[in-house]
């Protein structure tokens, strides 16, 4: 599954104001005191968690890239303290693993990966006492106002659509959030979980538009809500968004999970 630059782009304004700042703050607080930190970033895209998370950090920081789109890593490694890494984590996960790791962050990825998946990158940082940031994985929430009578089945098609194989079997979806913690504390970490969720407001114009294409392209396929019914449903919202008065609410969960007494 590829993602754009231009709409990493777009959304990264508001992943940054969504990532939950009790989270990040206790991320940071986990380096404070040492002189530097090798971080190793899983499904980096353009590097949006470097940005948002390094500046809060105050060791000096290493950060290696991974990434199986190369148009994206190139752009994510245009700073100084990072190393892009081409890797398909779904086949090689345990090679970004390796090597001086003390930090796994990623953001927007546990949505995409299956059950399977997220139970071996829990194994495998476990069995490297590595902790993880992860950041901004879906729920399955999305509130509009106003509301729509369809709203309730277009998300449930949308849902049923995050479902699919996105590259790493079929994917967790709305269920990704809280299966992470219970991977995690099943390896015995220990985890701190916080809501990150998206908050478009009536002047966030662009990314209401595309989320609603998104998501009506997404029931289209699914086929559950006849086709004439998602077309007049994205009209009724994009009616409310031009007219600035359509805001939308959704939802992600921020986990940061770490071996129990350790860094
Ligand atoms: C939703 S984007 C998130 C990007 C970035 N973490 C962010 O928050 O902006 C998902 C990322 O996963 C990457 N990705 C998807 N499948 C992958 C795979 N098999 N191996 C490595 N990266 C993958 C995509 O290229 C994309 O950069």
């Amino acid at each position: 599954m590829s993602f754009s630059a231009a709409w990493l782009s777009l959304r990264e304004p508001f992943d940054r104001r969504a990532r939950n700042p009790a989270v990040l703050q206790a991320v940071a607080a986990a380096f404070a005191g040492l002189p530097s930190v090798n971080i190793a970033d899983l499904a980096c895209g353009t590097g949006s968690t470097l940005r948002a998370l390094g500046p809060r950090i105050a060791a000096r920081q290493h950060w290696r890239l991974y990434d199986n789109d190369l148009s994206l890593l190139a752009r994510a490694a245009d700073v100084p303290n990072a190393t892009a890494v081409p890797v398909d984590l779904a086949r090689d996960l345990e090679v970004a693993l390796d090597g001086p790791v003390d930090l796994v962050t990623t953001s927007a990825l546990l949505d995409l990966v299956s059950a399977e998946w997220l139970e071996r990158l829990a194994i495998e940082t476990a069995a490297r006492r590595i902790p993880v940031y992860a950041a901004l994985t879906y729920d399955g929430r999305a509130e509009f106002t106003p509301s729509d009578p369809l709203d309730d089945k277009i998300v449930a098609a949308v849902n049923a659509h995050q479902r699919s194989d996105k590259g790493f079997g079929p994917a967790l979806g709305p269920t990704a959030a809280q299966a992470a913690v219970e991977q995690f504390e099943r390896v015995g970490y220990t985890v701190l979980q916080g809501a990150a969720d998206w908050s478009f407001e009536t002047a966030d114009r662009e990314i209401q538009t595309e989320i609603l294409s998104g998501w009506a392209a997404a029931a289209r396929e699914m086929g559950t809500v006849p086709l004439p019914d998602v077309l007049a449903w994205l009209t009724r919202h994009n009616v409310f968004v031009a007219a600035g008065l359509s805001s939308i609410r959704v939802g992600h969960v921020d986990v940061f999970a770490r071996p129990a007494a350790a860094r």
